[in-house]
């Protein structure tokens, strides 16, 4: 018998079922059943297509289906695909939601008109074909977040426009992504999957910039149609003049919101940024004939650049940037709007992007609209702040730019890009995942940073704020860089409980309030995740009061003797004889864990138990029999044994 356990929920019902035998042996297809006729009476079927759907089989029989256009698997419905029929209605991902065990949809050419489904609701699923209908209009950018078991994605030859979703570039399995043939514009993001097996976005003739490093063996067909799209595996180089300028991207909008207000036809752009939730990013590509003219940098077919660099001129008269450090190279407002930009990520919190100066540094430089918790003169006096900050473990801010309704903060480019990809990123063939030592590196080098911040930041309650494996960096060496730091007093307050990690614990959820060990809380899990591999966004995502499901939870559910074989990250490599170090170390990460605060060891304690770590049991002196404190490895060649770049 292949039903699912019930959950608690549903005892009562069970009750009920149980006078009717025939449907507790079948109360999974039951399920499945029902949502499946919910989900078809939202479609315009022109034949009789689903004629054999209905309550008087069950779809599946173990492998084989009853019903026409379905897929089985041990007596759950596994698979929907209903291509060629000519169905035309709404596509109800809430009624698949019923269905546990869906992996696999496809409704390829069909008759679907409007806006993508909202296919996040089914978050299991590993296949996605809507290719071949008329879809249309912006995906909003988080439509894929967190469906980490996605592998193929297509949605070719519909209407689709905009900027591609940025929620593509984090999944980690993604192995299909088939674009072609929509109206997609703006950049590419910067996709870091580099074992697509198959990748297509020709056609999209409004793509411009340069394609992303990671996609650089891709065959050029699948760019192909697109004028506007630079560099490798297209024979076109990338210069300054096929690159859209940072000004282009940042302060025409900057300029273009206020152009709008001024004549009053801002408010179509605003509403609509109203009502978009908060974490949903605004499309570069406003959806507004009026937008569009005035928007000559992005996503246009043509764009006008003398006219955008004459907008992102208008802004920046009288404006400068504010450099913060005196160590670091300086540069002028001027140089940066010129430079040319490359979209990096954006998320919730603000895109960011790589501006490379023509014979100078590359910077990042990230946006930030939700900063206006404190007024201009405290505002600055905390950039300051931060500005005098020096540590190796550290990225340092370079300068900032102010502006009532944004702010822009620069940052040196690093290297190997962000732990959350080294971690989970795809790999190429051959390439070997983060090792036991180099994991155990970048722990210390984060606990290092943190101790720093502590001793001085010490008015701030807490001091990073926002510790997470997308905020720790990598350099060329593999030497961990905290960023977005020191930030929760500029933040908005509403926006930052939103969004920031440290609202996410559990004193917050519990209490309202967070407290000096809150990052502890935060390096507990993110040491969790790096000894694990799995991801902790899954769990945090679910939000307030689900906290009790989160990764400590997990490994706290396996006992200690099993961890071993269960809960350490299998693509560690060999690590038989770190073992007792490798559990001393999580022991630590669920001591961070703690959820009550008062009984949680405090930074100290726990940079302390950290330090003691040796990469190998019983190897007393593995570090200290080297002379320096970056650990060796480093250059004896970590980087090319580990040469995948993001
Ligand atoms: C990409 O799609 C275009 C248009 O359908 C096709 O001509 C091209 O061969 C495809 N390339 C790859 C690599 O799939």
């Amino acid at each position: 018998m292949a039903c699912p356990s019930l959950p608690p929920a549903t005892i009562p019902s069970v009750i009920l079922i149980v006078i009717s035998l025939e449907l507790i042996v079948c109360w999974g297809a039951h399920t499945d059943a029902e949502a499946l006729l919910k989900f078809k009476s939202s479609l315009e079927i022109s034949n009789d297509a689903l004629g054999d759907w209905g309550l008087e089989s069950s779809p599946c029989s173990e492998n084989k289906a009853n019903w026409v256009g379905i897929i089985c698997h041990k007596g759950h419905v596994w698979g929907l695909k209903l291509e060629n029929m000519g169905l035309k209605g709404s596509i109800d991902m809430e009624s698949l939601e019923g269905v546990p065990f869906l992996r696999i949809i496809s409704l390829k050419n069909n008759h679907f008109e409007g806006s993508l489904p909202d296919v996040k609701r089914v978050g299991a699923l590993k296949s996605l074909f809507l290719s071949g209908n008329q879809l249309s209009g912006n995906i909003p950018g988080d439509s894929f977040s967190n469906m980490m078991s996605l592998k193929k994605v297509h949605l070719a030859h519909n209407q689709f426009e905009g900027q591609i979703p940025w929620s593509l570039v984090e999944l980690p399995r993604l192995l299909e992504l088939r674009l072609e043939g929509n109206k997609f514009s703006a950049q590419i993001p910067n996709f870091q999957q580099k074992a697509f097996k198959s990748f297509n976005i020709s056609h999209n003739d409004q793509l411009h910039g340069p394609i992303p490093q990671a996609l650089s063996h891709m065959d050029p067909s699948s760019f192909s149609g697109i004028e506007g799209l630079c560099g490798p595996p297209l024979n076109k180089p990338c210069n300054t003049a096929n690159m859209p300028s940072i000004a282009s991207i940042i302060m025409v909008s900057i300029a273009l919101t206020q152009a709008l207000l001024a004549i009053g036809a801002g408010i179509v752009i605003l509403s609509r940024r109203n009502q978009s939730s908060s974490c949903e990013e605004v499309p570069a590509n406003v959806k507004s004939p009026g937008a569009r003219a005035l928007d000559p940098g992005v996503g246009a077919k043509s764009p006008d650049r003398a006219s955008s660099h004459g907008s992102g001129r208008r802004v920046a008269e009288g404006a400068k940037l504010s450099f913060v450090r005196e160590d670091l190279e300086k540069f002028d407002l001027s140089d940066l709007l010129k430079a040319s930009a490359q979209i990096l990520g954006s998320g919730c919190f603000g895109s960011s992007y790589k501006a490379a100066m023509t014979g100078g540094p590359v910077v990042v430089v990230k946006r930030f609209k939700q900063m206006n918790n404190v007024d201009k003169d405290e505002f600055q006096e905390h950039m300051k702040r931060i500005g005098r900050l020096k540590h190796p473990n550290l990225l340092p801010l370079v300068a900032y730019f102010y502006k009532k309704e944004e702010k822009l903060l620069i940052t040196n480019f690093v290297e190997k890009g962000s732990l959350v990809i080294q971690l989970h990123g795809q790999k190429a063939e051959g390439q070997p995942a983060l090792d036991w030592s180099a994991r155990l590196k970048i722990i210390k080098g984060i606990a290092k940073g943190l101790r720093y911040l502590y001793s001085e930041l010490p008015s701030l309650i807490t001091p990073h704020g926002h510790l997470k494996s997308s905020n720790v960096l990598l350099n060329a060496n593999y030497e961990p860089l905290l960023s977005d730091y020191g930030l929760i007093p500029v933040i908005n307050q509403e926006h930052a409980q939103d969004l920031m990690v440290a609202y996410r614990s559990p004193e917050y959820n519990q209490q309202g309030r967070i407290t000096k060990k809150t990052d502890v809380w935060s390096f507990g899990l993110l040491i969790l995740e790096i000894l694990t591999g799995k991801l902790v966004a899954n769990f945090l995502h679910q939000g307030k009061g689900g906290d009790e499901e989160d990764l400590a939870s997990w490994v706290k559910s396996i006992t200690a003797t099993e961890w071993n074989s269960q809960v350490f990250d299998k693509n560690m490599g060999p690590t038989k004889s770190s073992e007792g170090e490798m559990m001393k170390l999580l022991r630590i990460a669920l001591a961070c864990c703690e959820s009550d605060f008062e009984k949680r060891l405090d930074l100290r304690e726990v940079v302390e138990k950290i330090e003691e770590l040796k990469e190998k049991d019983g190897d007393e002196d593995f570090y200290s029999s080297y002379a320096s404190e970056s650990d060796i490895r480093s250059s004896r060649g970590l980087s090319d044994e580990l040469n995948f770049t993001m």
